[in-house]
């Protein structure tokens, strides 16, 4: 189709304004303002209000983040929270949480952190891992009449960037850390990728549980000793242990690393057992982690799932993907170590990392 078919077409269609356009009609509308692109229909009015229309048809869904993208539409901040706060962990609702803390809309995000969706704004928040989203969480931690769900998302969000890591471990230092988040936060600081910041908060937060205070027996005495898979299987899926965040079993679980469904056709015990307690020994083929340090002083840490002519694609922990134009890029470098965290044997006694090399041996190719 050329200018001269589309734009009637288009016209057309805005007629009937008062009808909803049938979905049919829709596509085919989207279709025709993509290919003509955003400087043709910037510059006119009816193609414009062509656009208009089908912005409002597509409001909440992931196109509609899409289109506001593609025609760098300014005055759509509250359909982009809209799609922000329905799909907090999904790429579009991601996408649109950063749009909005790139156009210093701060006052609309804490507006939704002060009413009744601040859950789901903070779980967006931490989901762009983008600095920017710190100074509008903060203050939630030291109110402590905001529910204890909120609060615990806000460590969570806040120990996604190095920034907000940092200011979490201020307030340890300080004792202004509430006795309702002081687990949490010390759970997401001992698992973070930032050694000095790791290394401070195992001194002030020491690892949750603690519970191998003792060095591990030797490897040979581990291996022999007796599992309960049931056990073992409970303790993967505990929040404490959180295996089930990173590898699916079954379906089951957060799909970010591997999926572990078949694990005990592919890894001997002693191999599992080293994958636990040494994860960067020998990183898997395609999970090797990636810095991507952005132009605009932001950094994402994943895997990278795709990487084309103009863009790549990560997926961060916690399985949210991110398109990033490598236009943006500053620099990227692949680091030799494992996403999967160490000292994961800390959150469980002897007996249950037994346990749990059972359950994982068990789970073979059907
Ligand atoms: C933060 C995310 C994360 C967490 C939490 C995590 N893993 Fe991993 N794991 C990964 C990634 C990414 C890989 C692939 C890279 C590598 O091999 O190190 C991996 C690799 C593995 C492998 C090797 C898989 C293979 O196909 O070779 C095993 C086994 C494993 N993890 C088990 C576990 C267990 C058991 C737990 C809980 C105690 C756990 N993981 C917790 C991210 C995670």
């Amino acid at each position: 189709m050329n200018l001269r078919v589309l734009v009637p077409l288009l016209a057309a269609a805005t007629i009937f304004a008062a009808e909803p356009i049938a979905p049919e009609r829709l596509a085919t509308m989207i279709e025709a303002l993509t290919r003509l692109g955003p400087e043709k229909v910037n510059a006119n009015p009816k193609l414009q209000e062509a656009l208009g229309k089908v912005l409002d048809a597509t409001r909440g869904t992931p196109q509609f983040v899409k289109l506001v993208d593609e025609f760098q539409m300014k005055g759509q901040e509250a359909g982009l929270l809209e799609v922000a706060l329905k799909l907090p962990a999904d790429e579009a609702g991601v996408a649109a949480m950063r749009f909005l803390l790139a156009g210093n809309e701060a006052k609309l995000v804490t507006a939704a952190l002060a009413g009744t969706n601040a859950l789901a704004t903070a779980q967006g928040l931490g989901n762009t891992a983008d600095k920017r989203a710190v100074p509008l969480l903060l203050p939630i931690l030291s109110d402590a009449k905001r529910e204890v769900a909120l609060r615990k998302a806000v460590v969570h969000a806040l120990a996604q960037t190095q920034e907000g890591a940092t200011e979490l471990l201020r307030l340890a230092r300080a004792e202004k850390l509430g006795a309702d988040v002081k687990f949490v936060a010390g759970a997401e600081l001992n698992a973070v990728r930032w050694p000095a910041i790791k290394t401070e908060a195992a001194k002030l937060l020491p690892p949750p549980a603690g519970q191998n205070e003792k060095p591990l027996p030797p490897l040979a005495e581990l291996l022999k000793m007796k599992g309960d898979a049931k056990n073992g299987a409970a303790a993967y899926f505990r929040e404490s242990v959180g295996c089930g965040k990173c590898h699916q079993v079954d379906g089951k679980g957060i799909d970010f690393g591997p999926a572990l469904s078949e694990i005990g056709s592919k890894l001997g015990k002693d191999a599992l057992l080293e994958a636990i307690l040494e994860p960067s020994a020998g990183v898997s083929f395609g999970y090797e982690a990636w810095s991507v340090e952005l132009k605009n002083g932001d950094e994402l840490f994943g895997l990278v799932v795709s990487d084309a002519a103009d863009e790549i694609t990560l997926k961060t922990v916690g399985g949210v993907v991110t398109r990033v134009k490598k236009v943006d890029i500053a620099k990227r470098a692949q680091t030799k170590l494992s996403v999967m965290p160490t000292g994961l044997a800390q959150t469980m006694t002897v007996q249950e990392l037994v346990d749990l090399l059972e359950f994982l041996s068990t789970l073979k190719k059907k």
